[in-house]
């Protein structure tokens, strides 16, 4: 609980930009770093919709939106934000729903971080520094532990032989089995660490999830609903790298929910693309998404889930979602996840439509 008297100097003197708006989407405060984000003054701001106020940058327009009638946090979405005097920045928001004492919904909180004095290639580039670094250096612990485990494997294997059974010999079976698991999970790393050339070709992806979803175990109680647009162009991209990719955000939506619950793989063409990169402008996309109400994320574990190895299940290797970030950026595609604890998680990724079939459509 923050005492009244500090909220307000704390709120200023915040290092990331601070806006309010209640529900009829009034501002009502706006920070001294919001000014300087967004070279507006809070006087302007102020008293105005935030509609009004962010009229040219309408991809937050449409998120403070969705934050305020779905009263859910979107976190970490990436932009640019055009400053009243000077270029284009490019911003992170995360938007929060604010409730009152008796549970209602009283408005909206959002924060805003200014990304150009980090790097200019935003924080994806951060992220792909750290999955090349941690790439490398586990695939050399990988190699060093190869060999020395097949030794343990062969000398289990001849241990077992030796002994007629009883307790020994069941050791010596736990030795090779947890061995192979040992094996299987470096394979997965020299496989993760190993730079993979892409086959790209022209794809349905509704084939891609189709296949997916004959290979993934469901168990009773979740239901799978499948929201596919008929008129979507085919993709260009590697079907297997894909097929890993959709297999892993179809698991991990499964193995999220509790009982009982529903996956949604919804698929539409992306025309209005107003998501980040200025290089992306004009490409024309596809984008999936993969919906649970499952139990979600936390929002500080939101970002450690492309880190290699961060898991939370007992028998995860924490290495899926890592893959499928490296895929879809090698795709040229882009990744976005939006998750809240106990209502559930989105995966979407956008990929670009096959050449020919830009073609087609006469661009
Ligand atoms: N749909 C989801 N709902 C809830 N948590 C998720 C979801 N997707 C990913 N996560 C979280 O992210 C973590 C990392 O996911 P990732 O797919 O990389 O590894 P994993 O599923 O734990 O292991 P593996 O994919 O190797 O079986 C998961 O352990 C889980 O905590
Ligand atoms: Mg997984």
């Amino acid at each position: 609980m923050i005492p009244p008297s500090l909220s307000e100097s704390i709120i200023e003197n915040l290092a990331e930009g601070l806006i309010y708006f209640d529900s009829s989407t009034i501002i009502a405060a706006y920070n001294q770093m919001a000014e300087k984000i967004t070279g507006m003054p809070s006087s302007f701001a102020v008293g105005r919709s935030f509609a009004d106020v962010f009229s040219r940058d309408c991809w937050l327009v449409d998120m403070l939106r969705k934050t305020l009638e779905e009263g859910k946090v979107i976190a970490e979405c990436e932009g640019t934000i055009s400053q009243r005097f000077g270029s284009p920045l490019p911003v992170v928001v995360t938007a929060s729903p604010v409730f009152g004492t008796d549970g209602r919904q009283k408005g909206v909180v959002a924060t805003m971080r200014d990304l150009s004095g980090i790097r200019p290639l935003e924080l994806d580039s951060l992220r792909k520094e750290r999955l090349a670094c941690i790439g490398v250096f586990a695939a050399s612990i990988a190699h060093e532990i190869k060999n020395p485990l097949g030794g343990m494997r062969g000398v289990a294997q001849l241990l077992s032989r030796k002994v007629s059974g009883g307790e020994l010999r069941e050791y010596s079976d736990i030795i090779i089995k947890e061995v192979d698991r040992l094996n299987k999970l470096i394979e997965e790393i020299l496989d993760f660490s190993k730079p993979k050339e892409l086959k790209l070709r022209s794809l349905n992806i509704h084939k891609i999830l189709d296949n997916v979803l004959v290979l993934v175990a469901r168990p009773r109680g979740v239901s799978i609903s499948l929201e596919y647009d008929p008129s979507l162009p085919h993709i260009r991209g590697d079907g297997e790298q894909l097929t890993q990719v959709f297999m892993n955000f179809i698991k991990n939506a499964i193995e999220a929910i509790e009982g009982s619950g529903e996956v949604r793989i919804l698929t539409r063409m992306v025309t209005d693309f107003h998501l980040v990169e200025e290089g992306l402008k004009g490409i024309k996309m596809v984008s999936v998404e993969v919906r649970d109400d499952g139990r979600g994320i936390r929002p500080e574990n939101l970002e450690k889930v492309f880190t290699p190895f961060f898991t939370t299940k007992p028998t995860g290797t924490g290495l899926g979602m890592a893959i499928a970030y490296k895929v879809i950026k090698d795709h040229g595609g882009l990744f976005g996840i939006e998750s809240s604890p106990g209502a559930g998680t989105k995966v979407v990724v956008y990929l670009p439509v096959a050449e020919e079939v830009v073609k087609d459509n006469g661009e």
